[in-house]
């Protein structure tokens, strides 16, 4: 879960990145659908937003999209800039069918894609096709995140930014407690990736902690 709503990020939340009709509406979506609030924050919403501003990327890739709220803050980005185009992997023939039309409602799909399968299809797909990419979010299945990293490693341009969503897993990562799948595979990426010879790298205590790591 990365929504968290605490009284601090409210407070940014509130002067730094207030929620358009569009963004409540996407919420309001995934209220209305019963399932759990697996969006990332508002807060994070603009660090995405303002991280693509800077880094100014061609190609982006989304593996996990839901109900687009990360996309819109994404794309909404390319669109300031003009230029670029963000493609959103998601395993889901129904939450496709739902980004597609929220990226309408928004007015960006000229800057932003949907490709349904599952990441680690769609990653080798673009691997065999020669498709790079200048930046890559990855917010999807936890197990897979040692896999995807290594695909990324595939598909990212030299200079690349990735950035990898839920790194601290509610502060799991440090419990001993925990050792459930999910935890030890989130350990295990975070572990490749600070130890990669490939990409200099940090884990952002944003929400529920980002990865943020350039491809060298
Ligand atoms: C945490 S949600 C993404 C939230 C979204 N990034 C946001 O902030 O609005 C995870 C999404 O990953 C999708 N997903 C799960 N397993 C997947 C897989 N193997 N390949 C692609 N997408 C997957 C789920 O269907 C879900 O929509």
């Amino acid at each position: 879960m990365s929504d968290a709503r605490t009284p601090v990020i409210e407070y940014i939340s509130k002067l730094f990145a207030a929620e358009d009709h569009l963004l409540q509406n996407v919420l309001h979506q995934q209220k209305e659908g019963g399932g759990p609030m697996m969006n990332i924050g508002p807060d994070q919403g603009k660090f995405l937003y303002l991280l693509t501003q800077i880094h100014r990327p061609k190609s982006i890739l989304e593996v996990g999209s839901y109900f687009g709220y990360s996309s819109i803050w994404i794309a909404r980005a390319l669109e300031k800039l003009g230029q670029g185009l963000l493609t959103c992997a998601e395993i889901s023939e129904k939450q496709c069918e739902i980004i597609k039309n929220n990226l309408i409602k928004a007015n960006l799909n000229n800057f932003a894609e949907v490709k349904q399968g599952s990441g680690i299809d769609l990653m080798q797909k673009f691997i065999d096709e020669s498709k790079t990419f200048d930046m890559i979010f990855i917010d999807a299945d936890k197990n897979n995140y040692p896999n995807y990293f290594k695909l990324s490693s595939k598909l990212l341009n030299s200079g690349a930014l990735l950035l990898i969503d839920n790194c601290l897993w509610d502060g799991k990562v440090v419990d001993q407690n925990f050792s459930d799948l999910q935890t030890e595979n989130i350990r295990t990426l975070n572990q490749l990736v600070s130890e990669s010879e490939d990409f200099e790298s940090t884990l952002v205590t944003i929400q529920d902690g980002l990865i943020m790591a350039i491809k060298k």
